[in-house]
């Protein structure tokens, strides 16, 4: 093995790690020796993901909120009076509220016209706001230790907009037609500007910062949607859950050493049609 996939030295921080990528993120990790912080608002989840985990993985549970800036600051001290002078500590903002387009009311609430600014709000503070605010907290950790790596999960919809024509259904008039929410854009696309913004305001205290945008992981979608959303993926179908292991990996890993404010996109050829 190459000795950069050695990750033994490293301490990830997963945030969201209960959820469908979080667990791969977490189970990728384990085999090459990581030390896991997990993350979550759901602890039965986290106990389960544990549990899933090869017995030998240093792993300790989180479960917080990550609207109360208070928890993770907590969850940052606490940690940190862990580490041991040669750990290395990575972080992976991953958790997100998935907004899925499911929605035929007779006031279709997925819609920009109906937009609930509460659920802005929920969506944003998730997504993006803890985030920025685990790169304030834990990212200060990493500069003083003059050594860290952050990694942000954006979205293929963070490099090109959704479209709109994969969510709709023929018996639907046009304003009850479901569309993907505009939260999801602009959580995904200001994960992208935080990376370059993280990328370069620390580049001088060894810590560096990429994000990944992967691309729709199939998971028990309607016939219908999959047969749209396949026409638009150059490589003719969606993800498998395990697909994003190897950026993960090489993300969190010495194997990107020198890739820094960038984004890798991971969506069989999707955006560059
Ligand atoms: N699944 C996909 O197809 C896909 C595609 C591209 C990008 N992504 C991105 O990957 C990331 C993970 O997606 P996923 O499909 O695993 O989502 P998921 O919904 O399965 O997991 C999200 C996790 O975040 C946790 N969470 C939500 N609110 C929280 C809060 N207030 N405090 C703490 N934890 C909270 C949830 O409990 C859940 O375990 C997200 O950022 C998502 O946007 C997913």
């Amino acid at each position: 093995m190459h000795k950069a996939l050695d990750l033994s030295q490293k301490v990830v921080v997963i945030t969201g790690a209960a959820g469908l990528l979080g667990r791969q993120h977490a189970k990728v990790l384990a085999e090459v020796g990581a030390k896991l912080i997990l993350v979550d608002i759901d602890l039965e989840g986290l106990e389960q993901l544990k549990s899933d985990l090869p017995q030998s993985t240093w792993c300790e549970l989180y479960q917080l909120d990550l609207r109360e800036e208070k928890q993770i600051y907590d969850c940052v001290t606490s940690l940190t009076a862990k580490l041991t002078a040669d750990d290395e500590l990575v972080l992976i903002n991953n958790a997100a509220i998935d907004a899925k387009v499911t929605s035929d009311d007779t006031l279709n609430l997925t819609r920009l016209e109906n937009f609930d600014i509460r659920q802005w709000d929920l969506e944003i503070e998730v997504g993006l706001s803890a985030a920025m605010l685990w790169c304030k907290h834990l990212g200060k950790v990493m500069a003083e230790r003059e050594c860290g790596v952050i990694i942000n999960i954006a979205s293929d919809l963070g490099v090109i907009a959704p479209n709109q024509e994969l969510y709709k259904k023929p018996q639907l008039a046009d304003e009850q037609q479901n569309v993907k929410p505009v939260t999801y854009s602009v959580i995904k696309h200001g994960l992208i500007g935080l990376t370059k913004y993280i990328a370069t305001y620390w580049p001088d205290k060894g810590v560096r910062c990429n994000a990944l945008a992967p691309g729709g992981i199939e998971n028990a979608q309607p016939d219908e949607f999959l047969s749209k959303v396949q026409k638009l993926i150059p490589m003719g179908r969606m993800a498998k859950v395990d697909e994003y292991q190897g950026a993960i990996l090489f993300l969190a890993s010495d194997m990107s050493v020198y890739m820094n404010g960038h984004v890798m996109v991971v969506d069989g050829g999707r955006s560059v049609w």
